[in-house]
């Protein structure tokens, strides 16, 4: 099947060799065609360029993208989409005074969401995120990570993970799949923390890989959390079943955990609210992507990453959701993109290559995903008519996505 967007305004995010991640001043250029087509031929993009270079299609479907901007669908790299119920009582009780470590401290938190998701059954929690994953697919995103880690038993984190499968294998949008056991230490292990981990190590990760159920292994390195030795104990174990690492770090404390996080080659970095020059120098070196998420920062009111003094390095950086019940309870990226833009002072061609090549990238998908490149996934967004692609952080509380593609399809 063929479908041709005629007439698009400006093509952006065109990458005739393929990259796998822009990092440094390379964020600021966002490269794009005026007046462009684009063929795709059944779930990938074929062929593109101006309009007067159009070959003639008799058979194609026609999109006319007339005033309309097209770019790559959102690569969304850190999500925690699986989850029971919510925790609108917390953020009242944070409006109210309380912080979000508090209500941790009393039983609330991560492991308030844990109970829910064990009390929970399977269909039910399925039935849950699938309407999520399907709204955030209209709100643009076409490959999205997904994580376990409000299990935190065998059975609920293999819950959590059969899930993800599940929504892998029903929908069209690219998904990998999260370890994340190492996310809180249930209650009876408060005081035992090795028991804990062997109960990931031992009991949860072999019969994760039974059945083929992650992709990457991810731990909350934080203070209070998971320390660095912990956390390495995690990674060094997600190794022996080809898991690589994403790590929750940085998020309120610094504390050398992004070291060993490089040291283990993890894939990506996330968080990153608070960071050191140390930090920085130590992911110069490396192939570790730092991933920002500014919604967790705006919801939760702590600082928002250092974009500029990351980028300004030559270090490359991602942007996020973390769509979670606790934290971030918005899995929109267009927010996340204007809101880059607006509090972290990134450029709009900054944010969407943060948004889309980089994005991929933080999940393994840079080959087949985040760009305008031939051979590569049919998965766009045609926005509304707009003035210039400025408008979509700019016009940040509007939805300005006319229609989304995902693998060559209409959403
Ligand atoms: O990414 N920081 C750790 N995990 C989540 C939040 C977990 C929760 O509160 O449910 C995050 O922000
Ligand atoms: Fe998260």
């Amino acid at each position: 099947m063929k479908t041709l967007l005629i007439n698009i305004k400006e093509l952006l995010q065109v990458r005739d060799t393929p990259i796998d991640k822009v990092s440094g001043a390379a964020m600021s250029k966002l490269p794009t065609i005026e007046n462009a087509f684009l063929l795709i031929e059944d779930n990938l993009i074929s062929d593109f360029g101006k309009m007067e270079d159009m070959p003639q299609l008799p058979e194609a479907q026609i999109i006319d993208a007339t005033g309309k901007t097209v770019l790559p669908a959102w690569c969304d790299s850190h999500t925690h989409i699986v989850y029971a119920g919510n925790r609108v009582q917390e953020f009242v009780d944070r409006i109210n005074g309380l912080s979000y470590e508090e209500i941790a401290n009393r039983g609330g938190g991560i492991l308030n969401s844990a109970k829910k998701l064990n009390e929970t059954s399977e269909e039910e929690i399925y039935q849950q995120s699938k309407q999520r994953l399907e709204e955030v697919m209209k709100q643009g995103s076409g490959a999205v990570e997904i994580k376990s880690g409000y299990g935190l038993t065998v059975e609920g984190e293999l819950k959590m993970l059969r899930v993800i499968k599940k929504l892998k294998e029903n929908y069209p949008v690219a998904i990998k799949s999260t370890f994340l056991g190492a996310h809180a230490f249930p209650t009876e292990y408060k005081e035992n923390h090795s028991g804990y981990i062997d109960v990931i190590v031992n009991e949860m990760l072999p019969k994760i890989a039974a059945e083929n159920l992650a992709d990457y292994i991810d731990a909350f390195l934080e203070t209070g959390y998971f320390s660095i030795e912990e956390t390495e104990r995690i990674m060094e174990a997600g190794k022996k079943y080809g898991l690589p690492a994403k790590i929750h770090v940085n998020q309120f404390t610094a504390i050398n955990g992004i070291e060993a996080c490089v040291k283990h080659k993890a894939l990506s970095v996330d968080h990153l609210e608070i960071v050191t020059d140390e930090d920085i120098e130590i992911l110069k070196n490396s192939d570790t992507m730092p991933v920002a998420l500014p919604s967790c920062s705006y919801f939760i009111s702590i600082p928002y990453t250092p974009a500029r003094k990351m980028i300004e390095a030559g270090l490359p950086l991602a942007l996020a959701t973390d769509f979670n019940p606790g934290t971030t309870p918005s899995g929109n990226m267009n927010f996340v993109v204007a809101t880059a833009c607006i509090k972290m002072k990134m450029t709009p061609e900054e944010a969407i290559n943060a948004a889309t090549i980089n994005g991929a990238y933080a999940m393994g998908l840079s080959e087949t995903h985040g760009s305008i490149t031939k051979g590569k996934r049919a998965n766009l967004i045609i926005t509304k008519p707009i003035t210039s692609f400025y408008q979509l952080p700019y016009a940040f509380g509007t939805n300005l996505i006319d229609q989304v593609i995902i693998e060559g399809k209409l959403v």
